[in-house]
């Protein structure tokens, strides 16, 4: 052993200092930049998020202006590296794809991995976070065997992934705006959650000096696990395995039982022991969504009827397990179109904006130092080596 606090799961370090995201988990409150998730939600764009995680302030319409115009400019992607897509296996998943070409950026743009440099910082940021639609569109493009689309800078940030996604050569397509809307505040639900696991990852990553292409591809790569973004994929999995409300006392005895791996996904946090605030506006979007394209589906009534057993179960209350932003966020993309496998890679595409914006934060901290975490020992004592003849 050694002189060291032991913590693991980290849920009592301060791995740093941020002026990004606050959290109160126990009254559900999320801020960015001091400004309510919920008003975020309701009345800004994901563009204005990014810009206010980015420079700490609301921008002016003429900020904004130029701050999407620079963004547009850089949604394309290097043309070598559609071949290197042709590489995958079709079936691959897309969070795989995307943790390789994610990570292959650096290849390609030299210019901008020196970490010193402000202004080679910001055209990083800005690269990733204008690629990464590109990047995810073509992994959903590539796994259905249609063509390409080539971002088209006419449409917003999120119009733009929508045509990417969906859109064919063959048609015109024509973006929903209800669907814009709810699919850009899903955006701005995911952008950022302060220290979470993957952004942790890209503070580690990046405090060796790492440059920001690798830092993101080391976060898509933690983010995938079902225990964080993986789980929007693993909650509309559960949800339709548990298929019609009656089979819900089985599932919610599962999730009790110690001796069942088994989890309710989409449920509980290590920091919300209250509603998370993310998953209030989620489940008032799946609404909205289900109203303006005419459908529904019987997976939201199953999701409603069990966060209602759940919620008066009193080893839910008492654990203080409450639906995360994961448990209708795959009710609502499900509904847009996209198959499970894309959950979690949508998720990447918007917490790339909080990651950059920590990488940025992380860099330009005065104590910033490379993250080198010790441990309690608990292997053998010093011993002589043993000959094979004497084993
Ligand atoms: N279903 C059943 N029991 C649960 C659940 C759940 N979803 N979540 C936690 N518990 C129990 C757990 O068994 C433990 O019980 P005990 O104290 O008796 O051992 C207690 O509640 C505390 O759980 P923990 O695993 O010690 O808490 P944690 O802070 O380490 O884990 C979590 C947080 C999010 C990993 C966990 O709640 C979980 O696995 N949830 C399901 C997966 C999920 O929805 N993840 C998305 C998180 S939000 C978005 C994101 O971060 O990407």
């Amino acid at each position: 052993t050694g002189a060291f606090t032991y913590d693991p799961g980290f849920t009592s370090t301060a791995s740093c200092r941020s002026a990004l995201t606050y959290i109160d988990g126990d009254e559900g409150v999320l801020l960015h930049r001091g400004y309510p998730i919920g008003e975020l939600a309701e009345q800004s764009s994901f563009m204005e998020v990014a810009y206010l995680l980015l420079n700490g302030e609301l921008p002016s319409a003429d900020e904004l202006g130029k701050f999407e115009t620079t963004i547009t400019r850089h949604t394309m992607l290097h043309e070598q590296l559609a071949t290197f897509y042709r590489g995958f296996r079709r079936d691959a998943h897309p969070m795989a794809v995307m943790c390789g070409v994610v990570g292959a950026l650096s290849a390609f743009y030299h210019d901008s991995t020196d970490i010193h440099d402000p202004q080679q910082r910001m055209i990083a940021s800005h690269r990733l976070i204008a690629k990464m639609p590109t990047i995810a569109a073509m992994a959903y493009k590539y796994s259905v065997g249609q063509p390409f689309l080539y971002p088209d800078n006419s449409l917003s940030y999120t119009g733009n992934f929508l045509r990417m996604t969906f859109g064919v050569p063959a048609e015109q397509y024509e973006v929903h705006p209800a669907v814009e809307k709810a699919m850009d505040r899903i955006f701005i639900l995911h952008a950022d959650h302060e220290q979470n696991a993957s952004t942790s990852t890209v503070r580690l990553a990046g405090s060796s000096g790492a440059n920001p292409f690798a830092c993101i591809a080391a976060g898509i790569a933690c983010l995938w696990g079902p225990a964080h973004g993986g789980a929007n994929e693993a909650a509309l999995n559960m949800l339709h395995e548990i298929g019609t409300p009656d089979r819900i006392p089985e599932f919610i005895a599962r999730a009790k039982d110690k001796n069942d791996p088994f989890r309710l996904m989409g449920f509980g946090h290590r920091v919300y022991k209250n509603y998370d605030p993310r998953a209030t506006v989620m489940q008032k979007t799946v609404r909205e969504v289900f109203d303006a394209l005419k459908v529904s589906d019987p997976v939201f009534e199953t999701a409603l009827r069990l966060e209602e057993i759940a919620l008066n179960d009193s080893y839910f209350v008492e654990k203080k397990l409450f639906p995360n932003v994961d448990f209708y966020s795959g009710v609502i993309l499900s509904a847009i179109g996209f198959p499970t496998s894309m959950f979690t890679a949508l998720f990447a595409l918007a917490r790339t904006v909080g990651w950059v914006a920590q990488w940025n934060e992380m860099i330009t901290d005065p104590d910033q130092k490379i993250g080198r975490p010790r441990q309690l020992y608990t292997g053998p004592t010093q011993r002589s080596y043993v000959p094979m003849s004497k084993r």
